[in-house]
């Protein structure tokens, strides 16, 4: 194999070992009698057999159909969100957090759901990698649009294109803002004002308990600073 190759399979992997890290600390955060949100992507993927080895008595929500299969593949009871107005705990994993802990999350295009369950959890925990830890928030940030006038709500929101994937349970068109991101607060409020935006990808920092990030095989928990309203 090629030097660089190699290398790319190492950085791989280390990655991979931080995520596995990562979702197993934060899977000791449930208890019996927890109903849990589950995120999706490849860090929820470790989450997932963490928490079913605990074999505790919970009730989940999943994010995506990925996250329900596996979910319940593994033995824990996924259930449709629908009757239950909170959560008390959702993990997921994120492709950007900078120090303020603002988040950018859609990287799977499942940022509407995982934005909803997150703001229904008493706590919401982030799962990354340590490459995940950025100084500065860069693009891109994932969008979910409504199809219908798609081509103009896109040149609002320049510079922005459409992402090569599927649409959303919920039908909307995945698209991702490509545009410097500046000031998060101020691009998360143009967003949200434009028309025919369904969710925008930034996670506000009062979202967010706290983010496990995986260090090698060890995990750190960095928690939300003092004086921020979530547990
Ligand atoms: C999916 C997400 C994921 O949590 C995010 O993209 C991180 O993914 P991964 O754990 O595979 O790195 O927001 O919409």
């Amino acid at each position: 194999m090629p030097d660089a190759a190699r290398a790319g399979t190492a950085l791989r992997s280390a990655a991979e070992v931080e995520k596995r890290a990562a979702a197993r600390a934060a899977a000791e955060l449930v208890a019996p009698g927890m109903t849990v949100g589950l995120g999706t992507g490849s860090t929820v993927a470790h989450l997932l057999p963490a928490l079913a080895a605990r074999r505790l008595e919970i009730s989940c929500v999943a994010t995506s159909l990925q996250t329900a299969r596996l979910a319940t593949e593994l033995g824990l009871r996924v259930a449709p969100f629908g009757g239950a107005r909170e959560l008390d705990i959702a993990i997921d994993g994120a492709d950007q957090v900078a120090p303020g802990f603002w988040a950018v999350k859609g990287g799977g295009g499942a940022h509407t759901r995982e934005k909803i369950v997150a703001a229904a959890a008493a706590r919401f925990v982030v799962i990354v990698d340590s490459s995940k830890l950025v100084p500065v928030l860069g693009p891109p940030v994932p969008l979910e649009l409504v199809a219908f006038g798609v081509a103009g709500t896109l040149a609002r929101l320049a510079p922005a294109a459409l992402r090569d994937a599927p649409p959303s349970p919920d039908h909307g068109v995945i698209a991702d803002y490509l545009g410097e991101i500046g000031d998060p607060a101020e691009l998360a409020r143009r967003l949200s004002e434009t028309p025919g935006l369904v969710e925008h990808g930034l996670f506000a920092p009062d979202m967010v308990s706290c983010v496990v990030v995986g260090r090698g095989e060890d995990a750190e928990c960095l928690e939300r600073a003092p004086g921020a309203s979530r547990a």
